[in-house]
């Protein structure tokens, strides 16, 4: 579970024109289910998810992370709870790692290398054996139906496929959460719904979802267990 209290993040705090992108939110985010964050644009979203990634820290408030899993760091164990923003950064990339696979909603993949390299390359740093990551990428993208592609490069993929090899590529190093930005964006209906399914199977298998988006593909669909509005980086009082 991950607990918010009171995060706030203001850009250029101090500065002639500071702006205060989330503003106090306090938030509970339940183990395997799919939370989705809702809001018009510059409500203050992919801020939060930056927030809770470990790859940005408040500028104030607390996030915990309970029940962290095995060998994030050698002082830590499995099941163990910290709060993340009083971490020196080497510790919060460890986290990051173990914790957390993001899709990002422009993919990010990286031009002039292959499918199967970007899908592997969260993986290098963690020191695990060649062999042992490129057989798991190879699995999770034939999963993904990705089998026939292994070896193109990432320029040649529909928008559908490209989102695949992200999803594989969060999947790398199993974490226990996964965060997608807006993930249909740039999806058609049929391939909304389908990646919907998946989260939906990810979430039977265990994983956290948290996903932020405007598409009521996302935020209206039964397989999302609850929805937080955010209104100008608050989040709105749920009926
Ligand atoms: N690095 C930054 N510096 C200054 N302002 C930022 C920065 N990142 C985001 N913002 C501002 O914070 C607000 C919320 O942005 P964002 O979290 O991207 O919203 P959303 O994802 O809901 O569209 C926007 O007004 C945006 O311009
Ligand atoms: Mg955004």
């Amino acid at each position: 579970m991950i607990e918010l209290v009171q995060v706030v993040k203001t850009f250029q705090a101090g500065l002639a024109t500071p702006f205060t992108a989330v503003d106090g939110v306090s938030l509970s985010i339940p183990e395997a289910q799919i939370t989705v964050l809702k809001g018009p644009s510059g409500s203050g979203k992919t801020t939060l998810l930056t927030l809770i990634g470990c790859m940005a820290r408040p500028t104030s408030g607390r996030i915990h992370l309970h029940r962290l899993p095995g060998n994030v760091l050698p002082q830590l164990q499995a099941g163990d709870s910290v709060e993340i923003t009083s971490l020196p950064e080497r510790f919060l990339t460890a986290i990051r790692r173990r914790t957390f696979g993001f899709i990002f909603q422009q993919f990010n993949l990286i031009r002039g290398i292959s499918v199967l390299e970007n899908v592997m390359l969260p993986a290098y740093p963690t020191g695990e054996d060649h062999r042992s990551v490129e057989a798991r990428a190879v699995q999770r993208l034939e999963s993904l139906g990705l089998g026939r592609h292994l070896r193109a490069s990432v320029e040649r993929l529909s928008g559908g496929e490209a989102q695949r090899v992200a999803i594989a590529r969060a999947l790398i190093n199993d974490p226990t959460v996964l965060i997608a930005d807006e993930p249909t964006a740039h999806l058609d209906s049929r391939l909304s719904e389908d990646f919907m399914a998946l989260m939906g199977q990810f979430k039977a298998a265990g994983k956290t979802l948290l996903i932020t988006s405007h598409d009521p593909i996302v935020h209206g669909s039964p397989l999302a267990d609850r929805v937080v509005e955010l209104r100008d980086g608050q989040i709105v009082a749920e009926p």
